[in-house]
């Protein structure tokens, strides 16, 4: 009796996880069928040495792809059980993934599942409206669920502490010339299957905004069309940060950012506190939470937008050749 994974599950489950977000785009993610099981590798030719080095980045990337492929076999009816880095001598093996019991998938996963190719980062101006108290809960409950925080930061004060820490962390990356060199070398003119679409990079940025912004070549923006004055601004974390809690965050923000496109809502994501550490253990300690926290998001009702190209998912599959 077969009682692994097909080519066929991995290459269906595979083409929903690479809807998972990266930074720049990268797609820094393979994935491989071995023995039965599927693997979730990260790609050592989609590095970002200047960006991302310490590759926290990638495994965050690599998590949200699992969590994808999770979603995706267990809406098939074939639930996976997974183990973290599953060898210690093949550090950018992220996950391995066996079948468990065939079940029914839950309404939940069914919903999470059919917000995959609807998500998208909406780096525009949000309305004022405010986020309600049940989507709030739901987004928190999204995080716990995958063994990590979400922290929403409550009042104008929270807000304007938070930013004074982004914008000083933006200040610190900007000064580097490989850094800034490197995202203008993903920013895309048009669709490409990689790299961030300048139609997709947002506006760019004014004196007057609170947070900072990437600068991916965003358009200019219209006249009163500022960012709202009051944003939700959540920050994920984990209860560590050892490679698998990286792992384990970035299956969270996937879950948490299906959860927010379920209900309706608009996220883009801030990761510049994240990447300076003094600026990270800043915001840790302005929280007060053990751990640490892996990525900052705005929340809130967007207009509407278009999801960002992949490439085909052949190229990230490694396949024995006599199956390719
Ligand atoms: C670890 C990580 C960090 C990110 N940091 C930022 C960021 O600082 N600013 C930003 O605008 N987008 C950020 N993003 C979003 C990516 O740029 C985005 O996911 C990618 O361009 C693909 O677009 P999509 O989210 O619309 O699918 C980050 C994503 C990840 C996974």
């Amino acid at each position: 009796m077969e009682t692994g994974y097909t080519v066929e599950q991995l290459r269906a489950a595979a083409t929903d996880a690479v809807r998972a977000p990266s930074l720049h785009n990268v797609q820094p993610w393979r994935f491989r069928l071995r023995d039965g099981g599927i693997e979730v590798l990260l790609d050592p030719a989609r590095r970002l040495p200047a960006t991302d080095p310490s590759g926290w980045g990638a495994r965050v990337a690599g998590g949200a792809a699992l969590f994808n492929l999770r979603l995706a076999l267990a809406v098939a009816g074939a639930p996976a059980t997974v183990r973290l880095r599953p060898y210690p001598s093949e550090p950018d093996v992220l996950a391995r993934l066996v079948p468990d019991l065939p079940s029914r998938p839950s309404p939940t996963e069914q919903n999470l599942y059919a917000a995959i190719p609807r998500r998208f980062s909406n780096r525009a101006p949000f309305w004022p409206d405010p986020v309600p108290a049940d989507s709030r809960w739901r987004l928190a409950e999204a995080a716990r669920a995958e063994h990590c925080w979400l922290e929403l930061l409550i009042g104008v004060s929270a807000v304007n502490a938070f930013a004074e820490i982004a914008r000083g962390a933006h200040r610190v990356l900007e000064r580097d010339p490989a850094y800034r060199a490197e995202r203008e070398s993903w920013v895309r003119p048009g669709p490409e299957p990689d790299g961030v679409p300048a139609t997709a990079g947002g506006p760019q940025a004014e004196p007057q905004d609170l947070l900072p912004s990437r600068g991916f070549g965003g358009i200019q923006r219209a006249p009163g069309r500022d960012f709202e004055p009051e944003p939700l601004v959540a920050v994920l974390g984990s209860a560590g940060n050892t490679a698998v809690d990286q792992v384990v965050a970035g299956q969270a923000l996937q879950r948490v950012l299906l959860t927010a496109t379920d209900a309706g809502l608009s996220v883009s994501m801030l990761s510049q506190p994240i990447e300076v550490p003094s600026a990270r253990e800043q915001l840790r300690l302005s929280l007060g939470r053990f751990g640490a926290p892996q990525m900052v998001m705005r929340i809130g009702y967007g207009q509407p937008g278009r999801p960002t190209p992949r490439r085909p998912v052949d190229e990230v599959l490694d396949l024995p050749v006599h199956l390719g």
